[in-house]
């Protein structure tokens, strides 16, 4: 294949999933009750009321889907560990049946060469520890130490990096303050309570973790970019308020040891804020890690709640659940009528990705970024010959790949890009109704057809490098 822009040596190609999304098999290998099973036999909660129960069915499928990794010629796996797995009650001695999948799998990755990058915690808490508080209560970042080291004994390093957790902003925000994940709760301040404990977990984890084992550390965050609709000082500020919110958030205290004040001051002050923040928590949470794990999808144009007016005038349009904004947070996203959205409705914004890397790397942190998830759904059908022509999907995965290599040229230390995702999963709240797999599955059967996107992304990793569009 002639290629246009190659990559560094060394540049790890990967796929991502998350155990919820694929595994299925809820109630086998001893596996607890967690909060999204909770959640999405919750009715009103998931599209169709649909739920991970049997999903892709890989718990019973490790073997074929590591030959079609082996296949695509990936480098590299970022799956994640089931905490009610190993832990069904959330505390206490490990279950060996939920060690061992993981053993197996990790095992058969390592037969291929490929390297298993483990994500410890992708949103799946057992639900005891909800009934206790969940993340809102400190005592919860302990409990997830615990149950790291329990891994980290049992895969030591056949591993080869760690992710402690995936998206806080998600779990956090969306969990506890927006309540469009599980466990669906509605309250900002309790939003803000996860947030600290998910970094302290984190920190904790991180400590447990290098005790255990060798192998590199990080953290993955969804990242992303906030433009004001305009020059007015309230949309700037609106801007820079959502940029607070989920990159902020997390950056600062991970990378600066401080969390900025803005999204505090609106919903938690002075001693409930100096009692959930304590003493020495930010001087752990801002121990070294090895490497940035960073998400990005799309990009959001912000406006002031008050200026929806001027910003139709400017050419955006106003969702009709724009008053919502992000959560509690004072703010709107307006959107692009001129720029494409793929099938969860997500402006493509590309060149927003090379910006947010390179902030990162100049705001933040000059360790290794490996962009652990970025990808699109589409709406994908099985045509008649059987195949999935899905030309949307390599082209969104092509144009984002030339903005992670503008970013390298710029400085971001990027090393390596895994696609979101392997197969079609169960996506959360969306449930089945949205596919973003570089394999069709055909969830009554469990087949696994791979579709253009596949053979298009094999080439790429062949070549390490795009093709000539
Ligand atoms: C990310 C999640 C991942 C998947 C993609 C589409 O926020 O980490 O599990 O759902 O979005």
């Amino acid at each position: 294949m002639a290629t246009d822009m190659s990559f560094p040596e060394g540049f790890v190609w990967g796929v991502a999933t998350a155990s919820y999304q694929i595994e299925g098999a809820v109630n086998e290998g001893g596996r607890g009750a967690s909060i999204w099973d909770t959640f999405s036999h919750t009715p009103g909660r998931t599209i169709n009321g649909d739920t991970g129960d049997v999903t892709c069915r890989h718990y019973h499928n490790v073997d074929k889907d590591v030959e079609l990794m082996r296949r695509l010629g990936v480098g590299a796996y970022r799956f994640s560990i089931a905490w009610p797995r190993v832990q069904p009650d959330g505390k206490g001695k490990a279950n060996q049946a939920g060690l061992d999948f993981y053993r197996r799998l990790v095992a058969a990755l390592r037969d291929q060469g490929i390297t298993p990058m483990a994500t410890l915690y992708h949103w799946d808490l057992p639900q005891v520890l909800e009934d206790e508080g969940g993340w809102t209560v400190r005592g919860t970042a302990e409990r997830y130490a615990d149950y790291v080291s329990l891994v980290a004994e049992a895969l030591g390093d056949e591993v080869g990096m760690w992710i402690t957790l995936n998206e806080p902003w998600c779990s956090s925000w969306l969990g506890y303050a927006v309540g469009a994940h599980a466990p669906g709760r509605r309250d900002p301040a309790a939003g803000l309570a996860a947030t600290h404990h998910l970094l302290l977990g984190h920190a904790r984890g991180t400590e447990a973790l290098r005790k255990a084992s060798r192998a590199p550390v990080g953290i993955t965050l969804n990242v992303s970019s906030f433009i004001p609709a305009s020059s007015h000082e309230l949309d700037v500020a609106a801007a820079k308020l959502a940029d607070s919110g989920l990159n902020g958030m997390f950056l600062g205290p991970i990378f600066k040891g401080q969390y900025p004040d803005e999204v505090f001051d609106l919903f938690l002050k002075g001693d409930a804020r100096a009692n959930l923040v304590r003493d020495g928590d930010l001087d752990a949470i801002s121990k070294p890690v090895d490497f940035l794990g960073a998400n990005y999808y799309f990009s959001s144009v912000m406006a002031d709640p008050s200026r929806l007016e001027q910003a139709r005038a400017a050419g955006y349009f106003v969702p009709a659940d724009a008053g919502r904004g992000r959560g509690d947070l004072p703010v709107v996203t307006v959107g692009r009528p001129q720029l494409e959205r793929t099938a969860m409705d997500w402006e493509v914004d590309p060149g927003a990705f090379t910006e947010v890397l390179v902030r990162i790397h100049d705001e933040y942190t000059q360790i290794p970024i490996y962009v652990t998830e970025n990808g699109c759904a589409q709406h994908d059908y099985r045509d008649p010959d059987g195949a999935v022509h899905d030309p949307g999907r390599s082209k969104y995965i092509h144009s984002h790949l030339s903005a992670v290599r503008e970013a390298i040229d710029k400085g971001a230390d990027v090393k390596g890009y895994f696609v979101w995702t392997l197969m079609d999963n169960f996506e959360w709240s969306y449930g089945y109704s949205k596919r973003f797999g570089l394999v069709w599955v055909d969830y009554p059967t469990g087949e696994r057809v791979p579709k253009d996107s596949y053979t298009w992304y094999k080439d790429v990793i062949s070549a390490n490098g795009l093709p000539i569009a």
